[in-house]
């Protein structure tokens, strides 16, 4: 279920047409809702307004979407029963870190600075509250920045890769010095179903990248790098409200209880990215002339 509103790209599911049921709509929407999990024994639970600079811009969108939106899963799971409901959400519920000091755990208070982690933060309350309140079988997974194949090109690292082949500079906010724990969406697709498969209800644990805490310029150096540009295409641009400046993730608790570890290094991930995008130049196209959005239609014909 997906809303495909200007992120969502049917085409991204095309591999797997044939595999799955694919329905148009709102996580708001509980007549649509109700109806739909009569039909299935587990939700895993993706869908959030999750771009921070759309967001500082207007919050309702994400505030709705995140809270409400997840209110309604919840309480069609709850009248409905459900073997599982799995939560994917943020780091960034947790705040920011210094440079250089400490990692968030499954412990860390929460602490969110704007209002998209503090709209997911809400929402890991709900679903926490759904499990003591309903005896809701949840889990919640707070995962790091991904990265990797179908990434909207709003984000740094398609967004970067998007210009630099097209021979835009790229706008580094600020001193370039903030920091994320990059994590590839294999491996946090692989987290989510290590947890699914292994993980204790009620439980929540932090995923996040191998060996790949990068500050935003080291991360645009080794693009540069990648895409042959010298640093005359960095531009650096006025910061972001609210920047939380690291985030980082002690993954040792999925490690210990089931083994769950990322597999990908920021160096073998942006490699593999960089080489994704440079093979589908007709999905970036699509893209960028809104053509992605017709998508739907043909298949769909409304
Ligand atoms: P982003 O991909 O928006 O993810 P998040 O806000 O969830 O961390 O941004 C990642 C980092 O890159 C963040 O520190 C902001 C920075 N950034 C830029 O410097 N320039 C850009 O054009 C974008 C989109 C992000």
């Amino acid at each position: 279920m997906d809303k495909l509103t200007y992120a969502g790209n049917l085409r991204n599911l095309e591999s797997i047409a044939d595999k799955i049921k694919f329905v148009k709509g709102d996580i708001c929407d509980r007549e649509l809702v109700l109806s739909l999990v009569k039909d299935i024994d587990t939700i895993v639970h993706f869908a959030a307004e999750s771009h921070n600079d759309r967001v500082v811009m207007d919050p309702e969108a994400c505030v709705r979407t995140n809270v409400l939106g997840t209110f309604t899963l919840l309480d069609a799971a709850r009248l409905n029963g459900m073997k599982r409901f799995h939560h994917v959400s943020t780091d960034e519920v947790f705040g920011h870190l210094p440079l250089g000091e400490g990692s968030f755990n499954e412990n860390t208070p929460y602490a969110p600075r704007s209002p998209y982690p503090a709209s997911k933060a809400a929402s890991d309350h709900l679903v926490r509250a759904y499990h003591i309140t309903y005896g809701l079988p949840i889990t919640i997974s707070n995962c790091s920045n991904n990265y990797g194949p179908y990434h909207f090109p709003e984000k740094i690292i398609p967004l970067f890769i998007c210009n630099l082949k097209e021979g835009k500079k790229v706008p580094v906010y600020g001193d370039g010095l903030y920091v994320r724990d990059w994590i590839h969406v294999e491996d946090h697709c692989s987290g989510i179903e290590a947890i699914l498969e292994k993980g204790r209800i009620g439980e929540t644990y932090c995923l996040g990248g191998k060996d790949s805490e990068i500050s935003n310029l080291v991360l645009t150096k080794k693009l540069l790098a990648l895409m042959g540009r010298d640093e005359s295409f960095i531009e650096h641009v006025k910061d972001r409200p609210g920047h939380d400046r690291r985030y980082s993730i002690d993954y040792s608790k999925a490690k210990k209880e089931f083994g769950w570890e990322p597999k990908i290094g920021i160096d073998e991930g942006l490699k593999m990215t960089v080489d994704w995008y440079a093979a589908n130049q007709a999905w970036v196209d699509e893209i960028r002339s809104g053509a992605y959005q017709d998508y739907y239609k043909k298949q769909y014909g409304n």
